[in-house]
């Protein structure tokens, strides 16, 4: 006999452009019920109040969560709030936590997440969902069946900075590398312009990762990043794929798949664009398999995730300290800071 509700209710705040596709999503699929909303921007609560047909509103989140109890709280606010988000999450008994990238903004606060979730057994989500894009997929499948040889070299770079793409530059490489763990990076980055931003992150930064099967790992972000002259729009212009020893797969994030394999005599590509209405269904429908079955692990899973955030913080800390950063990492000086400090 199985013991897999039909639905699971669910709670957001930040119902901002991330928050309204979350909302969208969990609205759209019969396993989910949305009970409760949140937003500090009393219009934009209530427009998504009436958009989704949910009676339960709230400006506090954790007040939120008290009231509504519900089984997944999703929040979707900038970057300087996730702490106390993931908190108020713990505190309500929530069984899964979906939240955006990047994760934290600082080791430190990363560390302190990961044991709130753990010590409380809360199953936790962060959305890198541009793998789910069919362009990403082809890569994978293309990597995953031997056709570029032995692996050597996996890539991501972008022009959007740091903390808007690095995470999903380092998520989807670790993917393309069997998710093998790093042991040490070295980094620079240079610019400081982009620290006043809401995502706030050096102009450019670049980091080389080693990764324990030997793979080398190569990301960059920022103005100075390779262009994608293929892709129009900022943030879809990431280009992220593996070298092997007998040819290339690699997806741009607007703009396709392209690769030479073993046997596909030249380059040989196909379509794909990174979209939210394609993305996001299959993200939130594997949250509820994942509550309905352990062992139907999330593929955007929070310890994952963790990882990339501490391949990005590395990279951070070398360009501070100079020389290799090995992996994991403990607490530290918070990598913002002393990045916008050490910077000319
Ligand atoms: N995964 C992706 O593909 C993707 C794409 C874009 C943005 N993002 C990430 O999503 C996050 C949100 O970005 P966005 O573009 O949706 O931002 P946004 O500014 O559109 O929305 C954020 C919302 O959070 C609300 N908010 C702020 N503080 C709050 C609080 N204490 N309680 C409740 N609500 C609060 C704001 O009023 C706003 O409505 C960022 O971390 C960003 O990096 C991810």
């Amino acid at each position: 006999m199985s013991n897999t509700p039909e639905t699971y209710t669910v709670a957001i705040a930040g119902l901002g452009k991330r928050g309204t596709h979350h909302a969208e999503a969990f609205s759209r699929n019969p396993r989910f019920q949305l009970v409760g909303l949140c937003d500090i921007d009393q219009e934009r609560l209530d427009a998504a109040a009436q958009e989704f047909g949910v009676s339960y509103t709230n400006a506090d989140a954790a007040q939120m969560l008290a009231d509504t109890r519900p089984d997944i709280f999703a929040f979707c606010t900038l970057p300087n709030i996730r702490l106390e988000l993931i908190r108020a999450g713990a505190e309500a008994g929530v069984q899964l936590i979906a939240y955006e990238k990047p994760m934290a903004t600082s080791t430190n606060e990363a560390l302190e997440i990961m044991k709130l979730l753990r010590d409380a057994g809360i199953k936790s989500v962060v959305s890198h969902q541009h793998r789910y894009g069919e362009h990403y997929q082809k890569v994978k499948e293309i990597i995953a069946s031997g056709a570029i040889g032995r692996v050597h070299t996996v890539y991501g770079h972008a022009t959007g900075w740091m903390l808007h793409m690095m995470t999903h530059l380092i998520n989807y490489t670790r993917w393309y590398n069997d998710e093998t763990e790093a042991e040490w990076v070295v980094g620079q980055a240079a610019g400081k312009e982009k620290f006043e931003d809401v995502h706030p992150s050096p102009d450019y930064i670049a980091g080389l990762i080693q990764f324990e099967n030997g793979v080398r790992g190569i990301v960059e972000c920022g103005e100075g990043a390779p262009d994608v002259p293929e892709v129009d729009y900022w943030w879809r212009k990431c280009r992220i794929g593996a070298q092997g020893t007998e040819g290339f797969a690699e997806v741009l994030t607007g703009g396709g798949w392209r690769a030479i394999t073993r046997d596909s005599n030249g380059v040989i590509s196909g379509p794909g664009g990174m979209s939210y209405a394609h993305d996001m269904p299959p993200y939130v429908q594997q949250m509820a398999d994942w509550l309905d079955d352990d062992a139907q692990v999330h593929p955007c899973n929070g310890e994952s995730a963790f990882k990339s955030f501490q391949i990005m913080m590395a990279i951070c800390r070398s360009a501070v300290q100079r020389g290799k950063v090995f992996l994991p990492l403990g607490p530290g000086e918070p990598e913002l800071e002393a990045l916008k400090n050490a910077l000319p």
